[in-house]
Order: C-alpha cells, then structure tokens, then sequence
C-alpha cells in the first residue's frame, strides 16, 4: 500500500523551519515560524514558567486524565483573560470552555463540531490568512469564502471593502476574524470597526469564531480584548480560539482553548456536552502540564506581575526590532519606505516582499521568510539587523 505514496508538500510555515535546521550556513536567519526569540537569538522558558513548575513539581499527586474539556479552573482562568474580571456574560453562565492542544486544536474542535451541528455553515476567512487556516477547516469538511481585508498598496485595511464582502455572509455562516495582531499581515481593527463588524454580523445571523492567539503583544492584554469586548457586546453568539504558546512562551505544551458564548447558559452548556463529543472522538482528552502552569501563575499575584513584566519585555522588544527594521533598511539605501511596517502590529509584518525575493533570501543569503513576504518581527535582533537588511535591499 506504501510503495505508490507521492511525497506530500511541505508545510508553508513550518515547513520552513525543517529547512532552515539542514542549513549549513551559521549566519543563517530564521524569519518564517512564530516562535519569539530574545535579544540573544533563543527562545527563553519564562521565569515565572520554571517558578510555576518548580512549585508543580512539588505539589502534583495524580497524572490521572484530566475531564474531556480540561480542568474546570484552566477554563475560569481562561474566560477571565479573554473578558476581564466581572465580565456580566461569564457570571451569567453564558461562556464554557474545552482546554485543547493549542489553538490550533480549538480551531479544529470549533471546525468538527460546526461540521457535525451545522453542515451547511461556510466560514469566511480574511484575504490574507493564517497559512493554516484553509487546511484546518477543508479537513473539518466546511465549506469556505473569503472576505477583503488587507490593501496591499496602502499597507493598511481595507475596511470599507471588508463591511461589503461582510454583507455578503449568509444566516448561519460563520466568520474568522483575528483578534489582534492579525496573521500574517500585523493590521488590526479599531475597537470601534470591531463593533461595527459586530452589529453588521448579528444582522447577518452570522456567528463569529475569532481567533485570539496573540494577546499581550500588541498593545497590552486588556488592550488587545478590547476588540473582542466590544464584539461581545454587539453579538449574542460567538465562539473563541485562543492560544498561550506565545503569550507565555508554552510552543510545545500545546495549550490551547476553544471558549464559546451562547446567549444564556443552558445553550452554553448543549453546545458544550457536542464539544466534549467532538473531543473524544479526536484526543479523548487534553494534555494537562501546559494548562497547570497557566492556572498556577494566574492563581498566583506574583507570578502573574512576574509574568506580565516578561510579556512587556518581549513585546517591546519587538516594537524596537520594527523600528530598527524600518530604520537599517532605510540607512542601507532601501528604494522603497518600509516606515509602515512600525504601525503593524505583533510578531508579524506583511514586508511586501514577492515570491522571487523571498527565494532569493533564502538560496543566496540563508534568509527563510514565508512566502507570501510575512516576515517574523520576533526572529530579529540587534545582531542580524545589518545582514538582513542588506540582503534584503540586494533583492529588492
Ligand atoms: C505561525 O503562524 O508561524 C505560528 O502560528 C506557528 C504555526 O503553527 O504556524
């Protein structure tokens, strides 16, 4: 049965980072996956991560399976981070959630079941896109459309032309929108368009999944709900897959959730007893050493301030690698102003690169970009600005 099997693709994004490992050259730079890297060029274990788990160590008693959705109190530390203290909508029972691997998997778990409760749904999806987004939900069976969202020759969004492909939305349809730092393009909506957005979708009966992979490396973590708020505030239904692979550096702790907002409990709860057949028909049940150092920390006042002094530090370090970015591509004779790259936001950037220039990075200069031109703003330090920027202004 294997002798016929062709060779599958590899992956957009981390196909990237298999090729970049077998790369001999040592000033090669990596500018594909999302991954944060330190002043340094590493990918650090917080502190307050290696705190969390030194007390786990001492504390755990059973590796007994966790219940089909998680541990009850990942999915309370969960509602609180995305909708604050004394948010009305979790007092009111209104919001559950189900711990997955990753956002990934919630963004699998959310595609199953819309699949499985409401086959005829199409999920519309930003043009651009995270890479993976399409695939997850083609193997979840949905059928999809795109909506307008970024103007390439502006570097901005495009917003009046996103409201119009909005309108196009049919009843029972559903919408990926990202909550910040949009991937890959860094553009974001205000608060204000999020609302409109909001009012325009409950219109449409549309039900928004927002992806919410990226808070706290924006602005701030109340800053960067502050677009999901005010969605919640115009919209009775939604669903929400968010992810701390980055916000607490846990890549490889796969820990995720998949929270979804019905408009009174009841519902809440017969969406959730789906989600948990969803679940384990797929992993039974979710990993648990990510989501307990998670719930540790923002059970803990310390380490919650340690935590979120770290969080600062990698957020504005990046903001310092976009200016210098900006600055070194334009102090090496760039023929075009990148100046717009400091007002996206995140770890990415749209660099407008094209396909040829991204290939001739990465066969001449060990330079590895997405595709598409997404550069990771993360992978960028003091040290590789003067080599990158040359590279890049010889492919231009
Ligand atoms: C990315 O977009 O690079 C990250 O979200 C990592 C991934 O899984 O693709």
């Amino acid at each position: 049965m294997f002798e016929a099997v062709d060779v599958a693709p590899p992956d957009p994004i981390l196909g990237l980072t298999e090729a970049f490992k077998q790369d001999p050259n040592p000033n090669k730079i990596n500018l594909g996956v999302g991954v944060y890297k330190d002043a340094s060029g590493k990918t650090p274990v917080l502190a307050a991560v290696k705190a969390a788990e030194a007390r786990m160590l001492e504390s755990e008693t059973s590796k007994g399976y966790l219940p089909i959705n998680g541990d009850p109190s990942y999915g309370e530390t969960v509602r609180r981070l995305l909708f604050g203290p004394g948010s009305a909508l979790v007092d009111d029972g209104r919001a559950v959630t189900a711990h997955t691997p990753g956002g990934t998997g919630a963004l699998r778990v959310a595609g199953d079941y819309l699949k499985v409760k409401h086959p005829n749904t199409t999920l519309w999806m930003s043009d651009p896109t995270w890479a993976n987004h399409p695939a997850i939900f083609t193997a979840a069976g949905l059928q999809q459309a795109q909506y307008a969202y970024f103007d390439a020759g502006q570097n901005a969004l495009a917003f009046d032309r996103m409201l119009d492909s909005l309108k196009q939305v049919g009843a029972g349809d559903a919408v990926l929108l990202h909550a910040c730092c949009h991937n890959p393009s860094g553009v974001d909506l205000t608060p204000e368009q999020w609302g409109q957005v909001g009012a325009l979708l409950t219109e449409r009966k549309a039900l928004p999944l927002v992806d919410f992979a990226y808070q706290g490396f924006a602005a701030g973590l109340e800053q960067d709900a502050a677009g999901l708020r005010a969605l919640a505030a115009k919209v009775p239904e939604f669903m929400v897959c968010s992810s701390f692979s980055k916000n607490f550096g846990l890549y490889n702790e796969r820990t995720g959730a998949l929270t979804v907002v019905a408009g009174e409990a009841a519902a809440a709860q017969a969406v959730l007893s789906h989600i948990k057949v969803v679940v384990r028909r797929n992993y039974s049940n979710p990993p648990s050493h990510g989501g307990s150092i998670v719930t540790t920390i923002l059970g803990d006042a310390a380490l919650t301030a340690q935590w979120e002094a770290e969080l600062t530090a990698m957020r504005n370090r990046i903001n310092g690698m976009r200016k210098l970015f900006a600055d070194t591509l334009k102090a090496k004779g760039a023929n075009r102003d990148f100046s717009f790259i400091t007002q996206q936001r995140g770890m990415f950037s749209f660099s407008g690169l094209n396909k040829d220039q991204v290939g001739a990075l990465r066969e001449k200069h060990s330079i590895y970009i997405v595709g598409s031109g997404r550069i990771n703003v993360a992978g960028m330090t003091e040290a590789n600005m003067p080599r990158l920027c040359e590279a890049i202004v010889s492919v231009l």
